[in-house]
């Protein structure tokens, strides 16, 4: 049989990602955020769309005061937005039936670009 480095290299990711990931997020599986995807401008303005439909009645300007924290994207990772978004948070609902991965994946993109503001 060939050896397969790709395989192999996914299947290490997994086991590490595994480990060090709080226990939340082991069930749901990570997707990557790649320079490429964080910075491609179509991914951004889907998660715009995404952000505008739900996310900004919580988090924007124009939501009640004290709902949910000011988003500060300077003190996140990428990883951790989708955690979030996709397993919530004590106030912060999970939106992992309303929204698909690649949905998720593109207001993490969004909210972690530079043309975010809450
Ligand atoms: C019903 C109100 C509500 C909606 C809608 C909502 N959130 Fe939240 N969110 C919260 C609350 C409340 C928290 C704070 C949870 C805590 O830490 O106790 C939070 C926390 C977060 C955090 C972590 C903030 C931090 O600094 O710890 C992120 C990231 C986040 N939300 C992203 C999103 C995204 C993306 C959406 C849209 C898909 C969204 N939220 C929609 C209420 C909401």
């Amino acid at each position: 049989m060939r050896f397969k480095p790709l395989a192999a290299a996914c299947m290490l990711g997994t086991a590490l990602s595994a480990l060090s990931l709080p226990a939340s997020a082991q069930d749901a599986e990570m997707p990557p955020f790649p320079k490429e995807l964080l910075g491609d401008p179509a991914v951004e303005a889907e998660g715009r769309e995404v952000f505008a439909k739900i996310c900004k009645f919580c988090h924007g300007k124009s939501a009640y005061p004290g709902k949910a924290p000011k988003l500060n994207p300077s003190r996140y990772t990428p990883e951790f937005v989708y955690d979030r978004t996709t397993n919530g948070f004590r106030g912060m609902p999970s939106f992992k039936e309303q929204f698909s991965e690649k949905e998720r994946q593109a207001v993490t993109v969004f909210i972690m670009s530079k043309g975010f503001s809450n």
